[in-house]
């Protein structure tokens, strides 16, 4: 056994099974005390809505954090400061304000609440039956502009709308070389649309047994060897998938 690089989206991956959940919290502080992995989470969270979730479900404190999908870092999230020099890079192409305006010409999108907006992520909710035809048609008039956006749909309700520079997975690559980690003692885990940016790269990738219609769809058309699609739901999934790499006995 040695030390890896452990990456967790939290709502219907990491959370979502109390028992399981436990023993997985177990395990991964034991071999962070043991041999030094780090643990990041990489959520859709707002920093305000992971202290909700990790105080009601007792989260190991993370080596650092992933917010609002991929938008914010933070190193020491019981502190408000978020990494100043990811901001400075997902800042290339992106004004918030004109892209909102674009956004707001589509009826069907209903914006998400306060906390769920930042700097660097307009969020809306999204019906699926709207999403067929609005998805297309916003990001084909996002690109006739100078904006570098990109468009995530998760879990059949939740859009999206990020800087081309920023989201989960990138987010990823940027903690793996500041902390100078190799791709195949990283792995990352994931349920739904927003986590399939942590799949891109070389990094072992953990897809679990509960996982939405959007990224099991992902999986099977574009799956590679260090894919697993763990047949466990939730932390169950993940402690399958991490014995099935190697990465825990
Ligand atoms: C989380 C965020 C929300 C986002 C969703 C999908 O639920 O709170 O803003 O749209 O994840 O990425
Ligand atoms: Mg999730």
């Amino acid at each position: 056994m040695s030390a890896f690089l452990f990456i967790s989206d939290i709502d219907n991956t990491f959370v979502g099974d109390d028992d399981a959940l436990h023993r997985l919290q177990h395990q991964l502080n034991i071999h962070r005390q043991t041999y030094g992995t780090k643990i990041v989470y990489a959520t859709g969270r707002s920093l305000y809505l992971y202290r909700e979730i990790a105080q009601e479900k007792s989260l190991l404190l993370p080596d650092a954090l992933i917010t609002s999908v991929g938008t914010e870092i933070y190193f020491d999230p019981t502190q408000d400061q978020y990494d100043p020099d990811w901001a400075k890079l997902l800042s290339q192409g992106w004004e918030r304000d004109k892209i909102e305006a674009i956004a707001t010409q589509y009826s069907a999108l209903s914006p998400q609440p306060s906390s769920e907006q930042n700097q660097f992520k307009i969020s809306y909710y999204l019906a699926e039956e709207d999403a067929i035809e609005v998805i297309p048609n916003l990001r084909s008039d996002l690109s006739q502009t100078e904006y570098q956006t990109k468009l995530i749909y998760s879990g059949s309700q939740d859009l999206d709308i990020l800087p081309s520079y920023g989201d989960k997975g990138l987010a990823v690559q940027y903690l793996r070389e500041k902390w100078k980690v190799e791709p195949h003692k990283t792995v990352t885990c994931g349920d739904s649309g927003n986590d399939i940016a942590l799949f891109q790269g070389e990094e072992r990738g953990i897809i679990v047994g509960n996982a939405k219609a959007e990224l099991r769809q992902w999986y099977f058309s574009h799956r590679k060897p260090h894919h697993y699609l763990a047949d466990a739901s939730y932390a169950g999934g993940i402690l399958e998938g991490l014995k099935q790499f190697g990465f825990l006995e």
